[in-house]
């Protein structure tokens, strides 16, 4: 009986991984809320959920607010798929207290059909091919370099299974995206005050827009392969469907000068070749002038079809005024990683790498 109980208790302590392993507490909240009505009633719209873990020994004078991509939720930061512990753990473990969200009208932050814009789910096959296991698929040129992914990366492993089961519907309106998490994101911060934000994929243009909205509130801004290039989808969205009207979002970001329309960002183009189309402001550049005082870091993997076109957001952010550091991790050692970096294998290596880099700007 006794041996049975230990060894459910060993069970029980290695699913929960390391995650108790700093002393911190655990609650949660909502911000962004407007009440709408329709025949039916009053219903909560555009709220979204954030989780808060606070160290007991916060040794930071700004938290992290940490904003995952499409398809997703707060579910990436709290462990890996194959149950080690993930970047929550590590930052705590740092001494940085957390805001993990999940996106409006998506998983803890209740899409309504009433008021909210289709969603759509990825299948596996998708999955497999963008994060998983793109070196089985080769649909971008880096994408034979993928080493890092835990398993076997299809549908079928156990590991890919339970990163499947994480999957989330998500708005299919890039556009409708944008507009709720930059009005949510700004309640966020005006609640808790300067922050530093971490966002990932289709959340790095979402964190150029909260930064856009609250320019005071926001300390620094890790991009984690943000969506991009600028104006277009390109790599594996063949051929490069348009996008990101403002260059680096789908709605109104703040230039100086100031534009009437998309349509006044004069365009020239840097790059069209098979992998991306990167296109530049003509000179002299519109600066993005709430954005010009926060220094950002962009990360890119070694092989993500990130790995593509990355440069060129982050050169169209710099002709624009922005301060980012680019850090393509095969550059400094760091092999093999896709897209879903901070659940792969050596996520902890490149948790370290960004917490220094955070470290110089809290
Ligand atoms: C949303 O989905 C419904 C049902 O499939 C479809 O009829 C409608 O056109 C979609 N709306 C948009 C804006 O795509
Ligand atoms: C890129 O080049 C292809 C092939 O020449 C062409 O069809 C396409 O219109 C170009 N795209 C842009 C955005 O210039």
């Amino acid at each position: 009986m006794l041996i049975r109980y230990a060894a459910f208790l060993l069970a029980v302590l290695a699913a929960a991984g390391a995650s108790q392993s700093t002393p911190h507490t655990r609650s949660y909240f909502y911000v962004g809320n407007t009440y709408r009505t329709n025949a039916d009633g009053t219903f909560a719209d555009g709220q979204m959920y954030v989780e808060h873990l606070r160290p007991v020994r916060v040794e930071h004078r700004v938290p992290l607010v940490m904003i995952h991509g499409l398809s997703q939720s707060g579910t990436n930061w709290v462990n890996t798929p194959d149950g080690r512990p993930g970047w929550a753990d590590f930052f705590l473990s740092k001494g940085y207290e957390l805001y993990i969200v999940d996106q409006p009208a998506r998983a803890r932050s209740a899409w309504n059909a009433a008021f909210d814009g289709n969603v759509s789910l990825p299948s596996t096959l998708s999955v497999a091919q963008r994060f998983t296991a793109p070196e089985r698929f080769n649909i971008w040129p880096a994408a034979k370099f993928h080493t890092q992914w835990p398993g076997a990366g299809v549908q079928g492993d156990a590991i890919f299974d339970e990163f499947y089961a994480s999957q989330m519907q998500s708005l299919d309106s890039n556009a409708e995206t944008d507009t709720k998490i930059q009005h949510a994101g700004a309640a966020l911060l005006d609640k808790i005050g300067t922050a530093i934000l971490m966002t990932h994929s289709q959340a790095g243009p979402l964190g150029w827009l909260i930064a856009d909205a609250r320019p005071r509130l926001v300390r620094a801004i890790v991009a984690l392969e943000p969506s991009g290039p600028p104006f277009f989808d390109t790599t594996v969205t063949i051929p490069p469907a348009p996008a990101r009207p403002f260059g680096i979002a789908d709605i109104p970001i703040t230039y100086d000068p100031p534009l009437t329309s998309a349509t006044d960002l004069e365009r020239v183009l840097v790059v069209n070749n098979s992998v991306t189309v990167c296109f530049k402001q003509a000179e002299p550049a519109r600066q993005l002038v709430n954005l010009q005082r926060i220094p950002v870091l962009a990360v890119t993997t070694q092989a993500s079809y990130h790995a593509h076109y990355d440069w060129c957001t982050v050169e169209f952010m710099r002709q624009a005024g922005v301060n980012v550091q680019h850090i393509s991790l095969p550059e400094v050692g760091i092999r093999g990683n896709g897209h879903m970096m901070f659940l792969e294998k050596n996520s902890d290596d490149i948790a370290a790498l960004v917490e220094r880099w955070v470290a110089e700007h809290d």
